[in-house]
């Protein structure tokens, strides 16, 4: 007879295999045919960053309170910076960019409402259906690579008659994640945002990624929020904090806001721990975003040299490319202790951040150029 331990390693070693449960990227589940000491380059997500030695000199020394009871200084710190910054009257902090995006989508429509976003939106593709589930609005695509216009819009309206869902939102996500990091060209955001209001919409910002947008087209951030009625932001992503989004908006949405937050769980006690992580990377890593930017183009150029299938040029820091064969890549890439996900059959997404240095890219290449002897594309 089996012990309950060994009957739930077990049931926990089937539910891996069958991809139920997540299996930690480990030296053991690494395969090793390269050298232990071979240094693991993760490139999967700009989410995978550890705090740097100084943000968690920050967060150690974080000063802190009851969150709930707004008590918190560090939060309230927090929220006020990235208020100015968005050039909102305030900002929330929550604990994922994802409850961020959908608390904003929460306080902007009413059940059987239709949302006018981007084609494989982060908002409909990767937030376990929580528009309809949590909010019961339709979210309907428009236009393509991540972007879209004033007339796709237009097109796309549902008249105001009694068959027709209520079109009351316009989603922008920007940058793109799944159109690889794509910015959102601001003469196309006006056209967007000036029919939106015309048509009586209200306009959400997905910019987990807003940070990258700006600095890349060294664009103000207030610049890039302006027109919108709610603006998500992440500390999580590229500038390196462990935890937490924010979403900017009015003192009047703020209110609101605050209480979809509660109902969603998302009101937390001492986040000021939190809060000085994201604080830091506010001051410290947002400049820098153009390093992550520049490995990503020198990551792009490489690829191309050595043969691979570069889609598009990357705008900021993520690089999409093509190799026939995804299961042979991912496993070939994993041999040499490379993290590469992909994104579809075929299709692979590269993301630079703050623990990729520029002779890990040049180490990058020299695996991938490994990679090809090994399975030519
Ligand atoms: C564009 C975009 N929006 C929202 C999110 C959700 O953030 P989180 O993973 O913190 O829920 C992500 C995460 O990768 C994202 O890429």
């Amino acid at each position: 007879m089996q012990s309950r331990g060994t009957r739930t390693k077990a049931r926990r070693r089937r539910a891996v295999r069958a991809g139920r449960l997540c299996r930690p990227i480990t030296r053991k589940t690494v395969p090793q045919r390269y050298p232990g000491n071979m240094k693991v380059i993760d490139l999967r997500s700009d989410t995978v960053t550890l705090p740097t030695a100084a943000m968690r000199e920050a967060i150690m020394a974080a000063e802190v309170g009851d969150d709930v009871y707004g008590e918190d200084p560090t939060v309230n710190r927090l929220q006020e910076r990235a208020a100015e910054l968005l050039g909102k009257e305030a900002t929330l902090l929550f604990p994922s960019g994802t409850m961020a995006n959908q608390a904003a989508l929460h306080t902007l429509t009413r059940p059987g409402d239709v949302v006018l976003a981007s084609r494989d939106c982060h908002i409909l593709k990767y937030e376990s259906g929580a528009a309809s589930a949590l909010s019961g609005v339709q979210i309907k695509t428009i236009g393509a690579d991540g972007i879209f216009d004033a007339a796709d819009v237009r097109e796309n309206l549902h008249p105001d008659e009694q068959h027709f869902a209520p079109t009351t939102v316009v989603a922008v996500e920007n940058t793109h994640n799944m159109a690889g990091g794509r910015v959102f060209p601001a003469d196309l955001l006006e056209g967007v945002a000036e029919t939106a209001r015309a048509a009586g919409l209200r306009l959400h910002l997905d910019g987990a990624r807003l940070f990258n947008a700006a600095v890349a087209t060294e664009t103000d951030p207030a610049r890039i929020a302006e027109p919108f009625d709610t603006v998500s932001v992440c500390l999580s992503k590229g500038l390196g904090a462990p935890v937490g989004s924010l979403v900017g908006t009015s003192l009047e949405r703020a209110h609101e806001l605050r209480r979809i937050r509660k109902r969603f769980g998302g009101g937390m006690r001492q986040a000021g721990f939190l809060a000085a992580a994201g604080l830091h990377a506010l001051e410290h890593h947002v400049e820098r975003l153009a390093e992550d930017h520049a490995n990503a183009r020198l990551l792009a150029e490489g690829m191309e040299r050595i043969g691979l299938a570069v889609v598009g040029k990357p705008e900021t820091n993520m690089v999409v490319f093509e190799f026939q064969d995804t299961m042979a890549f991912v496993s070939a890439t994993r041999e040499r202790q490379l993290l590469i996900n992909p994104i579809g059959p075929g299709r692979f997404r590269a993301v630079t951040h703050l623990d990729v240095s520029a002779s890990d890219v040049e180490e990058t290449l020299e695996r991938l150029r490994a990679v090809l002897e090994e399975i030519p594309c």
